[in-house]
């Protein structure tokens, strides 16, 4: 299971770059020299600007009202500004800094480039279902590459909260439920934004955030308060955070949710003894947006100076906006509450962080660079390649007896394109598209009509995503009835209903959307549904009676291009979930590697409540199942595969030497054991499979999740072609965090499974000795 040490590496070795490159570059002799250096020639008031940041922007949150950053910049009152954009106004403001500013310390500007700059890729929960690193990586490059040209050094992403529940809009934002798979994408995004060195023209310091426990954000509204027990907090939510740093991380951001009752941001708990002491983190940690106030609304602060006092001393290097270090940090310093000690060590952090960013020696970003440095054509190649990887096939039956709907023949003549979200370039972005614009985007329409012929394709809108009006569904049904087949794009608004502060109670689809649905079922034709959201969406009335549904998510600029090529099957789908999609927002939180419970229950049937005690006194809803509707790592193809013939090269393990690996050696280093299975494509197309491993253990001091995902490999197969998959499992996949508050390994009964999804696949077992 997944605690510390980290899992082991599950991208190809290519990708995996030494963390030793930036962790060096962040702290190198020669510019500590000059760190040191430039310490001593600052006043207090000096330093502690470095440790402010304000939006010199569009805010991304509530305003404070201040628009004096030149004369503040001036007098070295701050040290980082964001939301800024283009290269021209960037160096504007470092102009002030580098040659007005008595010390010349350059700014650092940031931005959320969460899923792309200009080329927009598809939002971070598509993109996580592609379970290809490797891509991920690829993509944060090229991001990084955009917004360097920019002049934007540093974004303030991944997002690697772990998100158990689909009501979060901000589940939308990361790579969903699980946290060995989010640790991996950790991994990915940092090497992709921080690229081979930090000081490379085209690299951006990455920030691994909410640090912590955001996503568990009680019922799903955001921001709300969190409860998470130690082994809850060290087994799933803190691994991608870890992850993250080990990759390098320059940077992290603190949370805005109280964790246990102590918010966050003035958490020392997690700030201190997990971050600096156990994981050695050297980086800058930044507050989230006006964080450091709302310690007051928190009421662990009673006004301003506390509020910075306890963040500060907790371990927020940076206050993002809330003008409370500038405002009295200095003053508690003088005043004997804060040392002025600690005050350095915040300023190194950040003056380490542009040494080693290259800011000194390149403090502008070259203009000339800039309008070429977007969108270029592998960009925009690469984004149809992510969009169409994170693309779900969620179900593919026959209409009328025959072979699945999809993918489209060419023989449909006509093709019916319906909905709100077929021809919206607005939305496809999807929610933090930093400057991602429509008029990039091609739609499901454009792309449609470019492969088929306009013809060929009739379009109605049909509703509104929120709205709409008779007329439109009696046009939608008109040309419905008239076509052969009906493409049916539905979903959430993207801005609105999916992100922060978006929170949803009810995740049906928005609007009439489920009446047209209705509708245009009722037609008789055959209908292929397209589903447009940042999170799952409960449609269990869909999911029952339309033949082809995939999920989309909000794919990116090259959205029509890549489904069209799905649809068609020159591209096989091949994502898989990364959350588990629920059945109604009842079952919310929901995810699949849960605890038993002492009376765990199977799929019931619903229509015949359970009377005798055996049956009845069981943990489940009286009008629910407990099962997803699609579990978590699911995924159809066009093709088929069968999992066979699972081996594992030993029956045995001793916790002694799990424990004396686990401790004493490297991370990841010595292999326990050896999984292995032979995937079959028996299918008449080729197609790439994303195979997974499972651990369970049993008779252990804490109990464990009914399956954990410790591994998982990409294979792909030419119809007929058998691969054999081998995992090498070490200490770390058999060790969790423990009731003597220990990441170990104890004696247990082992159920391995190499799986599709998490709800299948063949087992073996095996048992942990002492
Ligand atoms: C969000 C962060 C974001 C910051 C700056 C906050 O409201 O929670 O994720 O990085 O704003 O835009």
């Amino acid at each position: 299971m997944y605690c510390q040490p980290l899992p082991a590496q599950t991208t190809s070795p290519t990708s995996v770059r030494s963390t030793a490159t930036v962790r060096s570059s962040l702290s190198d002799a020669a510019s500590e020299k000059k760190v040191e250096a430039l310490l001593q020639k600052m006043t207090l008031e000096e330093k502690v600007g470095q440790l402010v940041q304000y939006s010199a922007g569009q805010p991304t949150g509530p305003g404070t009202g201040r628009s004096d950053y030149d004369d503040m910049i001036r007098k070295g009152e701050v040290g980082a500004l964001f939301n800024i954009t283009t290269a021209h106004n960037i160096n504007a403001y470092q102009r002030i800094a580098v040659e007005q500013s008595r010390l010349h310390v350059p700014l650092i500007f940031g931005l959320d480039v969460i899923h792309g700059f200009r080329t927009e890729f598809p939002i971070p929960l598509g993109l996580a279902s592609s379970w290809d690193p490797e891509l991920i990586e690829r993509t944060a490059r090229v991001a990084a590459r955009e917004a360097s040209a920019s002049g934007i050094r540093w974004t303030f992403s991944p997002m690697v909260d772990i998100a158990r529940d689909a009501r979060w809009g901000r589940i939308t934002e990361g790579s969903g439920e699980d946290p060995y798979l989010g640790a991996a994408m950790a991994r990915a995004y940092v090497r992709g934004y921080q690229g081979a060195r930090l000081d490379a023209t085209d690299s951006i310091a990455a920030c691994a955030k909410h640090y912590v426990g955001y996503g568990a954000a009680e019922g799903g509204r955001d921001y709300n308060a969190v409860e998470l027990s130690v082994h809850t907090l060290r087994q799933f939510y803190l691994p991608p955070f870890h992850a993250a740093v080990d990759a390098g991380t320059a940077t992290l951001m603190s949370a805005f949710n109280s964790l246990n009752g102590v918010p966050a941001s003035a958490n020392p708990f997690t700030l201190k003894q997990i971050l600096r002491k156990e994981w050695g983190f050297q980086g800058l940690v930044d507050s989230d947006y006006t964080a450091v106030a709302e310690l007051v609304a928190h009421g662990v602060a009673s006004d301003g100076s506390t509020a910075a006092r306890k963040a500060f001393l907790a371990g927020v290097d940076m206050d993002m906006v809330s003008s409370l270090y500038h405002e009295n940090l200095a003053q508690v310093v003088l005043s004997g509450e804060v040392p002025e000690t600690a005050v350095d060590e915040a300023v190194r952090r950040v003056l380490r962080v542009k040494f080693a960013l290259g800011l000194f020696e390149h403090p502008y970003a070259d203009e000339t660079r800039e309008a070429g440095a977007m969108l270029q054509p592998e960009s925009l190649s690469l984004a149809r390649t992510a969009a169409e990887r994170s693309l779900v096939l969620l179900k593919n039956a026959s209409f009328s007896g025959g072979a699945p709907v999809l993918p489209l023949s060419n023989e449909a003549r006509t093709i019916a394109l319906i909905g709100p979200l077929a021809d919206d370039p607005y939305n496809m972005p999807g929610s933090s598209s930093a400057q991602g614009r429509s008029e990039d985007v091609i739609t499901l329409r454009m792309a449609l009509i470019q492969r088929v012929g306009a013809d060929r394709v009739r379009f109605a809108k049909g509703t509104d995503i929120l709205g709409g009006s008779e007329e439109q569904f009696a046009e939608a049904l008109k040309t419905a009835e008239q076509s052969d087949v009906v493409i049916l794009a539905l979903g959430e608004n993207a801005p609105e209903m999916t992100g922060e502060a978006a929170s949803r109670a009810y995740l049906g689809l928005p609007g009439r959307q489920q009446q047209l649905l209705e509708k245009i079922v009722a037609t008789g034709k055959p209908v292929v549904l397209l589903l447009f959201s940042g999170r799952p969406l409960t449609l269990p009335w869909a999911f029952e009676r339309v033949p082809a549904v995939l999920a989309a998510w909000f794919p990116g600029v090259q959205a029509g291009p890549a489904l069209v090529r799905t649809i068609f099957g020159e591209a096989n789908p091949s994502g898989k979930l990364a959350v588990s999609w629920p059945r109604s927002v009842g079952q919310e939180p929901l995810y699949y590697n849960a605890l038993n419970t002492g009376r765990p229950s199977g799929n019931i049937d619903l229509t015949h409540p359970p009377k005798n005690g055996d049956e009845k006194y069981i943990s489940r809803y009286i009008d629910e199942q407990n099962s997803p509707q699609f579990p978590f790592g699911y995924g159809l193809s066009y093709t088929d595969y069968r999992y066979g013939n699972l081996q594992i090269d030993k029956t045995q393990l001793s916790a002694k030497a799990l424990n004396d690996e686990l401790h004493g050696g490297e991370r990841g280093v010595g292999t326990a054991i050896n999984v292995s299975a032979e995937i079959t494509n028996t299918g008449t197309r080729a197609g790439e499979e994303t195979v997974q491993l499972y651990v369970r253990l049993r008779g252990t001091s804490v109990a464990q999740p009914v399956r954990a995902l410790s591994g998982f490999q990409r294979v792909a197969l030419a119809p007929g072609e058998t691969r054999k998959v081998t995992f090498a499992l070490g200490a770390e996949a058999f060790a969790f965090w423990n009731d003597q508050n220990r990441f170990s390994v104890e004696p247990a009964r082992v159920t391995l499974w190499v799986s599709p999804d998490s709800s299948r696949g063949p087992e073996a077992t095996l048992q942990i000795t002492k």
